[in-house]
C-alpha cells in the first residue's frame, strides 16, 4: 500500500437506501457530490429493496464517472476508498460495498467502512464553522431518531432514540395518508409553509428521558381524517395546508422539547442537527431559536449535506483514514 498522507483524496459511496452517490474529498474541499436519486419508489409509496438494489446496480457506474468529471481528477490521485455499512437495505448496501472493494483492489489502495448514522452528523464538518467537542447532535432521518453526544470525531454516545418510528417516517407516513407521494416529508414542509399549524391539535407525546415515539401520533392522523372524510368526502383537499402545517408543527415541536431537555442536562456549548428532516424549514428555525435562547451554537449542515449524500461519508471516512481505520478485504466488510 502506498504512503498514508495528512491531506488525503477520498472517494466516497453512499448506496444504504434509494440514493446512488458519490463525493471526492481532496485539499479538505468536497471536489464532487453527485447523488442520483430513485423515484421509481414514488409510485409505490415507499422504498421497494429489490427495486432500489437493482437501480443502484444500474447508476453506480455513471454517478463514478459523473464524480470523476466534477472533480476533474484521475483514479491515480486518489488515497482511499470509503463506503457506507449500514445501517441500510442489505441489496442496496451490497453494491456500494463490492464497487468499493473492486476500487480498493484495483487502485491498490485502502478500503474504508463508514457507519451511515455517524456520517450525517460528519456533515457538520464540511462547514466552514465546525461545532466545538462535546455537542449534542439531533439525528433525524428516515429510519432513525436519536439524540448523540458526540465527544470526538470518532466518540459517540447514544443517549435518546426513538421507541417506535423514526421522525421522517412519521412525515412519510403521514403523507401517505394524505395522498401524497413518497418521500412525503418535504412535500408536508413546503405544504406546510401556506398553511395554519394551530389550525387542528395533534398529540404531543412526552416520555420519560430523551425518549421519542411517534406512532401515538400517526393513529391521531388516521382517526381524525378518518372522521373528517366521513363528514366531508373533500376534506383533505379543501384543508391540505392547515393538515400539513398542524402536523409539521407538532413533529417539530415533539423534537424540539425533547432535544430541550437533553441540552440543560449536558450544558453543552454546541448543538448540531443531521440526517434528511433536518431539511425542514421549519426545524431549521426552531433549532436556531433554541440555541438563541440558551446562549449556544446551532450547527444546522447546507442543503445538499442533509439528505442522503457521499460528500458526508467522504468527511467522516478522513478521521477513520488518518487513524488508520482500514478494511481487510477478504473479511465481509459489511453490516446491514
Ligand atoms: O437521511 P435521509 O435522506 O435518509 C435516511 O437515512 O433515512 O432521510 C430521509 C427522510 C425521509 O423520511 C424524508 O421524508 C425526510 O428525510 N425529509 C424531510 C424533508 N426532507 C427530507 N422531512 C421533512 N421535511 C423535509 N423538508
Ligand atoms: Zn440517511
Amino acid at each position: 500500500m502506498p504512503l498514508k498522507k495528512d491531506n488525503p483524496c477520498i472517494l466516497a459511496i453512499e448506496t444504504s437506501c434509494d440514493d446512488t452517490a458519490i463525493a471526492i474529498l481532496k485539499d479538505n474541499k468536497i471536489l464532487a457530490n453527485v447523488v442520483s436519486s430513485q423515484t421509481i419508489h414514488e409510485i409505490h409509496g415507499g422504498v421497494i429493496p429489490e427495486l432500489a438494489g437493482r437501480a443502484h446496480l444500474q447508476f453506480i457506474v455513471p454517478v463514478f464517472q459523473k464524480a470523476l468529471q466534477n472533480a476533474n481528477i484521475t483514479t491515480q490521485e486518489i488515497d482511499a476508498i470509503a463506503f457506507t455499512q449500514g445501517p441500510g437495505l442489505v441489496g442496496s448496501l451490497l453494491v456500494g460495498c463490492q464497487f468499493a472493494k473492486g476500487l480498493s483492489m484495483g487502485l491498490n489502495i485502502p478500503l474504508i467502512g463508514i457507519n451511515h448514522l455517524k456520517a450525517h452528523i460528519a456533515a457538520h464538518y464540511l462547514s466552514d464553522k465546525t461545532p466545538k467537542f462535546p455537542f449534542l447532535n439531533l439525528l433525524v432521518s428516515g429510519g432513525h431518531t436519536q439524540i448523540i453526544l458526540v465527544k470526538n470525531y470518532l466518540d459517540y454516545e447514544i443517549i435518546g432514540t426513538t421507541i417506535d418510528d423514526a421522525a421522517g417516517e412519521a412525515f412519510d407516513k403521514a403523507a401517505k395518508m394524505l395522498g401524497l407521494p413518497y418521500p412525503g416529508g418535504p412535500l408536508i414542509d413546503k405544504l406546510a409553509e401556506k398553511g395554519n399549524p394551530n389550525a387542528f391539535v395533534f398529540p404531543i407525546a412526552k416520555l420519560d428521558d430523551f425518549q421519542y415515539s411517534f406512532s401515538g401520533l400517526k393513529t391521531s392522523i388516521l382517526y381524525f381524517l378518518q372522521k373528517n372524510n366521513s363528514l366531508d368526502v373533500r376534506f383533505i383537499e379543501n384543508n391540505l395546508n392547515d393538515i400539513a402545517a398542524s402536523i409539521r408543527y407538532t413533529i417539530v415541536k415533539t423534537l424540539i422539547n425533547t432535544f430541550e431537555k437533553a441540552i440543560l442536562k449536558y450544558q453543552v456549548k454546541d448543538i448540531g442537527l443531521a440526517g434528511g428532516v433536518s431539511a425542514n424549514q421549519l426545524l431549521r428555525k426552531e433549532f436556531q431559536y433554541l440555541a438563541n435562547n440558551h446562549q449556544i451554537n446551532a450547527h444546522i449542515p447546507a442543503f445538499e449535506f442533509c439528505t442522503d449524500n457521499a460528500a458526508m461519508i467522504a468527511s467522516l471516512a478522513k478521521y477513520h483514514y488518518l487513524n488508520s481505520d482500514f478494511l481487510d478485504l477478504k473479511s465481509v466488510p459489511f453490516s446491514g
